[in-house]
């Protein structure tokens, strides 16, 4: 940290506002490849100027005191917010070593207060009751509502009040299988309110997914609805729910209650399988009960979700978060990454079923009064030009989406963007991966007008919050760069036997001491916890991630370490070969993975997904491996290129490296389970086309 501190005090004379710097020009002018690092994009003046953190040095000022006093810079933070009983201490003090002894995470403890509370209850008394809380935006055009902050209580109230007549009690659980409804906030906010549990599940899930996460954590009910149309294509989500329940039964696991929303744009009641005596249509109901309800207030430690995620092995894992840390840590994260001012309206496109939609669509914006948009849809219907639609029509300010989304929409062309104003647009965000710096070039020059700051925020399911994003106005941003640590969080590279290593340096990015927003343990299995965080490097939280860190001390995510690949002794990146690959006019998404290699112990393997009317060549091939030997240099260049007109994708948009994996090392009987791609279809067409 020391390093860190005294390198970014040296990078002090870095002009801030300097206005747009001429690299970027010739970037698009096609001159891409270009050593990334060392591309500069300035912040406009007029941005830097009004910006909560307006230059390297505010920034420096404000991480300093959150290191050397993190009593202070928390408690400042937390007194913002409502607690019936103060913390007796802020910050963390626990053992986070864990050859000295187990790891229990605290933050704020013998504090007792309610995020719903500070959410709803405390933006209301502070006179934000008529605000727009949430613009809901429905799968087809033109349908759509509102929620003020004193309707989204009532709301909530009414929610929370029928649970716990049907018998939820805190720290119960409670299963969510919804799409993206004003109801899927309502219903977080509604268990949050009386100290129950919940736990989302992204309502794209099979009924066997669902079905082992209900059995793992136990509920007292499941709130779902009778379906949704996403574009064109209706799902039956209740025959999902149904299915699911009964996998449950038959591991002797029993739900008593499924509520279900009428979601009648999707269809009727009429055609919803229904059983007698569990199952209860949430208009029936909820409408009865009162609009005020009295909050059940919590240990800042009491637990307030679980939300399962893959891990290496099969079994999911039920990441467990808490109150109060969470509480303070997503309210400030999203503050200062999105540059938050309460003009704004703010667009997150994630959905609440990951934990980019707990954090930054329900907690984070909320905590902060924020004007918030809930889309049930689809980017790409009725056609592609349909956020920046959505972003016209609310005169969006702030939009974080992922980088999947910003190559899918490149590859459509950018007739879809221009056709639209995008004026309100004054901070975008990206999230889930790291973003190609052709692919933020395009976010920025075409989306944001090369007028808007780029928060890529890195994060996990685990972190709560965002740990190391950009602070849109404070420094010039490097296109693909996640740049530099959150205040609070010391984030450390260490080699393989774990010994830090300073200045330029890449290896496995751990992060030193604890922040408000860690989880606290995986739900039934602290074992688990601590050997996979905690064990590969004692003394550290292990991220499971590579990165990198330049000469000017900003950081690179180069993708989980199961995904790099060493070649002759080379560490590559499977992000950063893509990244070049991409950065070819004519490649409009990539996917590398190493397979075995006689000689050079592993070699790169890339799937490459061509623009839109591209035909396969030799030619070509040979030159998308120029670009990556030009970009990186010869050592990775592709052993092979694999044409895809498709990757095997979750319908969280991630690829599925491990199937292509198999496919590249035609182990095609041991392609595993494919059953949550978004399209399972396209597995055949890449085994179709691997010897051509
Ligand atoms: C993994 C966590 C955090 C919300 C969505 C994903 C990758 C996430 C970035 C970024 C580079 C990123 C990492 C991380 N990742 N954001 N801005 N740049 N990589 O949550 O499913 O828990 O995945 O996503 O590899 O470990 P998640």
């Amino acid at each position: 940290t020391k390093n860190f501190l005294r390198h970014v005090e040296s990078l002090n004379n870095i002009p801030s506002g300097a206005g747009k710097i001429s690299q970027l020009n010739a970037v698009i002018l096609g001159e891409a490849l270009a050593s990334e690092e060392n591309d500069l994009v300035f912040p406009s003046k007029d941005f830097s100027n009004q910006a909560l953190v307006p230059s390297p040095q505010k920034y420096l000022e404000m991480y300093k005191r959150s290191i050397e006093d993190p009593s202070g810079f928390w408690s400042d933070i937390a007194s913002e917010f409502y607690w019936k009983k103060k913390w007796d201490e802020p910050v963390c003090s626990e053992n986070l070593d864990v050859s000295k002894g187990n790891i229990d995470i605290k933050w704020f403890k013998g504090g007792i207060t309610n995020i719903s509370y500070n959410c709803l209850d405390r933006n209301i008394e502070a006179g934000l009751g008529d605000k727009i809380a949430i613009y809901w935006e429905g799968n087809e055009l033109g349908v759509d509502a509102t929620l003020t902050y004193s309707q989204l209580l009532q709301q909530v109230c009414q929610l929370a009040n029928y649970l716990k007549d049907i018998g939820v009690k805190k720290g119960d659980a409670v299963v969510v299988y919804l799409p993206m409804l004003m109801e899927l906030p309502i219903t977080m906010l509604a268990c949050a309110r009386i100290g129950a549990v919940h736990s989302v599940v992204f309502a794209g899930f099979s009924a066997e997914s669902l079905a082992q996460r209900i059995t793992d954590c136990k509920p007292k009910a499941v709130i779902t609805c009778n379906a949704v149309k996403r574009g064109p294509k209706v799902l039956d989500l209740k025959e999902i729910v149904d299915a699911g329940l009964t996998e449950c039964a038959k591991n002797g696991i029993s739900v008593d209650v499924c509520l279900t929303y009428e979601n009648k744009s999707a269809t009727d009641r009429e055609s919803t399988k229904w059983q007698e005596g569990r199952d209860v249509w949430w208009q029936d109901v909820v409408p009865k009960y009162p609009t005020t309800c009295e909050v059940e207030w919590v240990d800042a430690e009491d637990p307030l979700f679980l939300l399962y995620t893959s891990g290496s092995t099969g079994k999911p894992k039920g990441v467990l978060h808490t109150t109060g840390g969470y509480m303070v840590y997503t309210a400030t994260t999203f503050k200062y990454a999105f540059d938050y001012k309460p003009s704004d309206v703010y667009w997150c496109t994630a959905d609440c079923g990951w934990i980019t939609g707990h954090s930054y669509v329900t907690y984070g914006p909320m905590l902060n009064g924020a004007t918030n948009i809930v889309f049930e849809g689809v980017p790409n219907y009725p056609d592609s030009g349909r956020c920046w639609d959505i972003v016209d029509k609310y005169k969006v300010t702030i939009f974080y989406t992922a980088p999947t989304l910003v190559r899918s929409l490149m590859r459509d062309g950018n007739e879809y963007v221009t056709r639209y104003s995008r004026k309100s647009l004054r901070v975008l965000g990206s999230v889930g991966e790291p973003i190609n710096p052709s692919a933020w070039r395009w976010f920025f020059n075409v989306v944001g007008d090369s007028r808007c700051p780029i928060s890529d925020t890195w994060w996990q399911t685990e972190t709560g919050g965002f740990l190391i994003t950009p602070l849109p106005g404070a420094w010039p941003q490097k296109p693909g760069s996640a740049t530099f640590p959150f205040f609070g969080v010391q984030p450390v590279i260490v080699d393989e036997k774990g010994v830090e290593i300073e200045g330029e340096c890449s290896g496995y990015l751990c992060v030193k001491a604890s922040w408000p927003g860690a989880f606290r343990t995986l739900y039934g299995d602290h074992e688990r916890y601590e050997t996979t965080y905690f064990k590969p490097f004692p003394g550290y939280y292990f991220s499971g991630d590579g990165c990198s860190r330049d000469k000017d001390g900003y950081h690179w995510l180069t993708g989980r370490v199961d995904d790099v690949i060493n070649v002759s002794g080379h560490r590559i990146g499977t992000a950063e070969v893509e990244s070049a690959l991409v950065s070819h006019p004519q490649c409009a998404e990539a996917a590398v993975v190493g397979v075995e290699h006689e000689v050079k112990g592993q070699g790169i393997y890339a799937f490459v997904t061509l623009v839109e009317g591209v035909p396969y060549s030799e030619e070509l091939r040979k030159s998308l491996i120029l670009a990556v030997r030009k970009q990186i240099g010869a050592f990775a260049a592709p052993d092979r290129i694999h044409w895809a007109p498709g990757l095997p994708k979750t319908r969280s948009g991630k690829i599925m490296r491990r199937i292509l994996r198999k496919i590249a090392s035609r182990q095609l009987d041991e392609l595993g389970d494919i059953s949550t791609l978004a399209d399972p279809g396209v597995v055949d067409q890449l085994i179709a086309l691997a010897d051509t």
